[in-house]
C-alpha cells in the first residue's frame, strides 16, 4: 500500500498519462486521472491534430474513457502539465465535468515538476453559475438506474 495521500497518488496517474500526449504543435502536454466511485482510474492525455481546432484535452479524454466504460459517479480529478506553472482546466473541460460532478467535485491540479505543490479546487470553484438543463440532474440519476439494470442484465447466471 502507497503511504501517498489520495490527491498524490491521483496526481501520479496523471504525470504518467502526460507522457502519451500528443502535442508536437504547442508541445504544451498535460495528463489528467479520472478516479471513479468504484475506485477505477481512468487516464486521459491532450490529443493535438494539424487541425489544431480538433485538439482534444486530456481532462475530456479522461471523461470520455471513463463514460464510455460505464462509469458515470466520479470522486475526484488530477490534471499534470508539463510547463512550470500549474494549468487550470480549460472552460470547456469545466464545463464537460460538470455533467457529470456536483459542485464539490476535487479538481487537483499541479505542475509535473512540483507534484507535491498541488493546489485543489471545486468545481464550484472552478465554474460557478454554470450552464445546466433543468433535467441535468434527473438525467443523470435516470442514466443510473439505466446503467444498474443493465449490469444486472449482464450479470452471469448463478
Ligand atoms: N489543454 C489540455 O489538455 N487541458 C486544458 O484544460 C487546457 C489545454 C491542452 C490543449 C492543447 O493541446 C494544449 O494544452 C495547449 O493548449
Amino acid at each position: 500500500m502507497s503511504a501517498l495521500p489520495d490527491a498524490r497518488r491521483l496526481l501520479d496517474e496523471a504525470a504518467a498519462a502526460m507522457g502519451n500526449a500528443h502535442a508536437p504543435y504547442s508541445s504544451f502536454r498535460v495528463g489528467a486521472a479520472l478516479l471513479t466511485e468504484t475506485g477505477a482510474i481512468f487516464r486521459g492525455a491532450n490529443v493535438e491534430n494539424a487541425s489544431y481546432g480538433l485538439t482534444l484535452c486530456a481532462e475530456r479524454a479522461a471523461v470520455a474513457g471513463a463514460v464510455a466504460a460505464g462509469h458515470r459517479r466520479f470522486r475526484a480529478l488530477a490534471v499534470v502539465a508539463g510547463s512550470p506553472h500549474r494549468a487550470s482546466p480549460c472552460g470547456a473541460c469545466r464545463q464537460v465535468l460538470a455533467e457529470f460532478c456536483d459542485g464539490g467535485f476535487p479538481v487537483h491540479i499541479a505542475s509535473a515538476s512540483a507534484l507535491d505543490a498541488f493546489d485543489t479546487r471545486t468545481l464550484d470553484e472552478l465554474l460557478p453559475h454554470r450552464f445546466s438543463l433543468p433535467t441535468t440532474r434527473s438525467r443523470r440519476s435516470h442514466d443510473e438506474t439505466h446503467q444498474d439494470l443493465c449490469s444486472r442484465h449482464q450479470r452471469p447466471p448463478a
